[in-house]
């Protein structure tokens, strides 16, 4: 009968090379790396601009600016009211939804996975072997804050109620009656995606039924479940989808807003 002997002090192959791995592994995070620095460059440049974020004329408002709670938000683009008189260019005029939309992706499983190996290589990839001395997870500052994810996914549904909003608001036509126009469109299958993207969320599965035992008792929540399941295991693609829309959208309002081109009406 073999006997169990201690295990070797080095578990581990004592390779010197980074990597045996002869494919390009480096080409997934460097795209990832490449699109989120376009994506988070164009953002803040629009959010910071302060303006050509309104169409007054078909109630088109960029999901960037929603809600506009400053004094100085064009008139009929705070569906909210203005808050306060004015801000300081340093603080976007959607200072109370931007700062949970943000921390939302953050702390979202699948954009941690790309960021953490796109921009801190932490790993860079399967089989890499990674650039940092020592790992501590996410059990300490600041990423311990990622936990607060499913906080985040509270607040983001109520943003997703007033982005439902604003595009109801955008079935508008010039006399103030039913009318709609590619703009609405693509306001509006920007929203579908993004409520597609927040349910697809893991806390929003959890949420639904992570927690039950016997599925048979809960009928509802276990056919809840299974659409949410769906949904979720398209997360990354719908992740990426929604930046793609959002940036659209918000470029589509921002090109009619400053006179680049005008809406072609569908209806009215
Ligand atoms: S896990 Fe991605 S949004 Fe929640």
């Amino acid at each position: 009968m073999t006997q169990i002997t201690d295990a070797p002090v080095k578990t581990r192959a004592q390779i010197t090379a980074k990597t045996l791995r002869t494919d390009p592994w480096w080409r997934n995070p460097a795209v990832v790396a490449t699109l989120l620095t376009i994506w988070v460059t164009y953002a803040t440049v629009h959010v910071f601009i302060g303006k050509w974020y309104y169409v007054p004329r078909y109630h088109y408002l960029t999901p960037f600016y929603s809600p506009c709670i400053s004094g100085e938000c064009v008139p009929g683009s705070s569906s909210l009211g203005h808050w306060f008189g004015s801000l300081p260019p340093i603080i976007p005029y959607a200072v109370v939804s931007l700062p949970f939309v943000l921390g939302f992706r953050l702390s979202c499983y699948y954009y941690r996975r790309a960021y953490y190996r796109a921009f801190w290589r932490a790993p860079a990839a399967c089989a890499v072997r990674e650039p940092h001395a020592s790992y501590t997870g996410e059990s300490r500052f600041p990423l311990i804050l990622q936990n607060l994810h499913r906080y985040f996914f509270y607040m983001v549904i109520l943003i997703s109620i007033l982005n439902t909003y604003d595009v109801v608001r955008a079935f508008t036509g010039p006399n103030g009656s039913f009318g709609f126009g590619l703009g609405t469109l693509i306001m509006l299958a920007n929203v579908i995606l993004l409520w597609c993207y927040s349910l697809s969320c893991h806390s929003c599965r959890h949420i639904t039924a992570g927690r039950l035992n016997n599925f048979s008792k809960h009928p509802v929540r276990y056919w809840v479940w299974t659409k949410i399941s769906w949904l979720n295991a398209r997360h990354m693609q719908l992740a990426w989808t929604t930046l793609g829309t959002l940036m659209l959208t918000d470029l589509y309002i921002w090109l009619v807003a400053a006179g680049v081109f005008n809406d072609p009406r569908i209806f009215n």
